[in-house]
């Protein structure tokens, strides 16, 4: 079934991997460049390391990170600890669970089912959600898990093998979710085909632009699937496109590959790792910003991750019990440390402190206004072609002094913030936007201090 369909994988694309890599000649201090030897000789070269001169952290605190001479860092990147460093209320809960008990899901436990029950309640933000009849949570231990059980059932479900992704998507890491990978899997299998984004790198596309665009994008991939003789069994897509580069908006655009899927028998799979959990500001969850009172977007399975334990390794996927019950019928499911009482313990505190601390509405205006100062800062430097996001979820294209995407400028920014005590990191299919996505507890003053140091370093590079 494998084939090397180079073309739905363009040869520029920069894979996820080498964006923002580390470089091993000698950084200059002895003991970083003695523990990247010893890291070499035990955990081996796919282990890898971000920045060009890698860091030791010995702790972190809200927005902050500390290394191991206790420099500051500003955490602009990591969006696992959606609440923060070390938020007491996911480290105490989990200590008081581990104290007590932890076990696996094979015994019952309510907490289990309390928090189903208040995670399933955010689904559609009150309303019914009629399209996901009698959604039942399943828990897994990574995102990659979830898309991986979130595939099987769409295959299920449809009895068609063909999947529809973005064309620098990121679902995971198993060997079936790294075949719709086109940012890690060099060579996609021939049941994979790609939609590309290209038309929506200006935000203020209309919306029935950019719908026509997608949709023209998605009968492509339809048609390339059905001529290598495969039907359609899903589309899987991140609302944020974090991987692609960040492409938010126009909201709505979605909904048109969506009905295209559906009209070709396939499923849509709503990939929450990234976007969901309240970061995009205007909904707890991704795929909400793009439903529209007269165009819902209505996900079949909805998958998530990263956030859910604010860095306690929990994740899980939404489906109908219908569908699970198709699938229990042929054969179980069970996850060891999925659904654990720790696990649940770190997801509920992570829930509950979310709506306790204000949290998506955090991300709605300081993400409005960090969004608004890069926008200003663009007008001056040419090296912003521009800025997309929602929310705390923010993509900067940068590009060279001929106009051009240049992953190797946007390392160099990337690393050289990292020297001014800034994390940030790449994405995109060149490898040339910035991805900022701090922990939703970042402040006026965090941005004020981001966009000086930006500053800096732009005008120094520029000049
Ligand atoms: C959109 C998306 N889906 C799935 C995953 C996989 O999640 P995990 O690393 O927890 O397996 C990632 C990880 O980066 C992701 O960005």
């Amino acid at each position: 079934m494998s084939n090397d369909h180079q073309d739905d994988n363009p040869p520029s694309l920069k894979p996820i991997l080498d964006q923002n890599a580390c470089d091993f000649s000698a950084s200059g201090n002895l003991h970083i460049d003695g523990l990247v030897q010893e890291r070499l000789q035990t955990l081996g070269p796919t282990s890898v390391l971000f920045y060009r001169k890698p860091l030791e952290f010995d702790h972190g605190q809200g927005v902050w990170l500390f290394d191991t001479d206790g420099n500051r860092y500003l955490d602009a990147y990591n969006n696992v600890a959606v609440l923060g460093h070390a938020h007491p209320a996911v480290s105490d809960a989990v200590a008081a669970q581990l104290q007590k008990i932890n076990s696996h899901s094979r015994y019952l436990n309510k907490a289990g089912h309390t928090y189903a029950q208040q995670l399933l309640a955010t689904l559609s933000a009150g309303e019914d959600c009629g399209f996901l009849p009698d959604p039942r949570l399943v828990m897994t231990c990574t995102g990659s898990e979830a898309n991986d059980l979130a595939l099987r059932l769409a295959f299920l479900a449809t009895g068609a093998q063909g999947v529809i992704v973005s064309e620098a998507a990121y679902h995971g890491n198993t060997w079936l979710v790294n075949q719709i990978s086109p940012s890690s899997c060099r060579q996609l299998p021939d049941w994979v085909a790609t939609f590309s984004l290209d038309a929506l790198q200006q935000e203020d596309i209309p919306v029935h632009q950019a719908m026509a665009a997608i949709r023209e994008e998605i009968t492509r991939a339809i048609n390339t699937l059905k001529s290598r003789g495969y039907g359609v069994a899903a589309l899987i897509a991140d609302s944020i496109f974090s991987s692609d580069g960040v492409f938010a908006h126009p909201t709505g655009f979605l909904t048109a590959a969506v009905d295209e899927v559906r009209e070709a028998g396939g499923v849509f799979i709503a990939d929450e790792v990234q976007p969901g959990f309240a970061r995009t500001g205007e909904a707890f969850w991704g795929y909400l910003r793009h439903s529209q009172a007269q165009q819902p977007l209505q996900p079949d399975i909805i998958s998530f991750g990263k956030p859910m334990g604010n860095g306690y390794p929990v994740a899980g996927l939404i489906a109908p019990d219908n569908l699970l019950q198709a699938m229990a019928d042929k054969e179980g499911y069970f996850n060891t440390f999925a659904g654990s009482h720790a696990a649940v313990a770190a997801a509920q505190a992570v829930l509950t402190t979310i709506g306790m601390e204000g949290l998506q509405e955090n991300a709605r205006h300081t993400g409005a206004a960090f969004k608004q100062e890069l926008i200003t800062l663009a007008d001056s430097c040419p090296l912003i072609r521009s800025v997309r996001g929602a929310g705390l979820f923010i993509g900067v294209d940068l590009v060279n002094a001929h106009g051009e995407p240049d992953a190797e400028l946007t390392s160099q920014i990337i690393n050289a913030l990292r020297e001014q005590g800034i994390l940030i990191g790449a994405a995109g299919k060149h490898g040339s936007t910035l991805k900022i996505r701090p922990p939703l507890c970042f402040s006026q003053d965090n941005v004020a201090l981001f966009i000086s140091r930006f500053r800096h370093v732009l005008t120094t590079i520029h000049s």
